[in-house]
């Protein structure tokens, strides 16, 4: 039997309040750069990006490669492989878009390496925050749904590759 966490409806409804919140934020502000990390990101930013789209907030959208998990543990540490042509990072403000934060070291990680590149200010937004799992001070600024500490998959998370095209998040049993 299935276990179904984030119904397509669930979803629909928890991507529409993020953009909600984070148009409500940038209202009148500087073009928002939006730097999804692949692959996770992918259905996830397709869809907060349109959902963006109705608040009439100029947009841009980046991406950056993270990889932490081999299989279905954090491996401690995180590959940032590539940096494709990111807008002028220190001019408007960033949110970083992850699927999950389980331990936080991928966004913590990702995080100092935009304030490296001169980046301004960098807030961060997942779809998921695993439940008493961090190992870092930081904390997203936008928070989709809280989850219990299993391993999910579906709308874009994997498990080894599989299960990403999934309309849905369920536990991997
Ligand atoms: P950290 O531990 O750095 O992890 O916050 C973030 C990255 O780890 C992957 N991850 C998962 N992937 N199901 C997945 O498919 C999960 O339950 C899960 N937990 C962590 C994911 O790539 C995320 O960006």
């Amino acid at each position: 039997m299935e276990r179904i966490l984030l119904s397509q409806e669930q979803l629909d409804e928890i991507v529409a309040d993020l953009a909600g919140e984070i148009a409500a934020d940038f209202a009148g502000a500087a073009p928002l750069q939006l730097l999804g990390l692949l692959k996770g990101c992918q259905p996830f930013l397709a869809d907060l990006s349109r959902a963006l789209s109705r608040y009439s907030l100029p947009l841009a959208v980046d991406y950056l490669k993270a990889r932490s998990y081999v299989g279905t543990a954090s491996s401690g540490r995180v590959e940032i492989t590539a940096l494709t042509a990111v807008a002028d990072l220190a001019l408007g403000d960033v949110v970083v878009i992850d699927d999950i934060f389980d331990t936080g070291l991928t966004l913590k990680q990702v995080v100092s390496h935009l304030k490296e590149q001169g980046a301004g200010r960098v807030k961060t937004c997942v779809l998921l925050r695993k439940e008493g799992c961090s190992r870092v001070a930081i904390e997203p600024d936008y928070v989709g749904a809280v989850i219990p500490n299993e391993f999910v998959v579906g709308y874009g998370l994997d498990y080894n590759e599989q299960y990403r095209e999934l309309p849905f998040i369920k536990v991997l049993e």
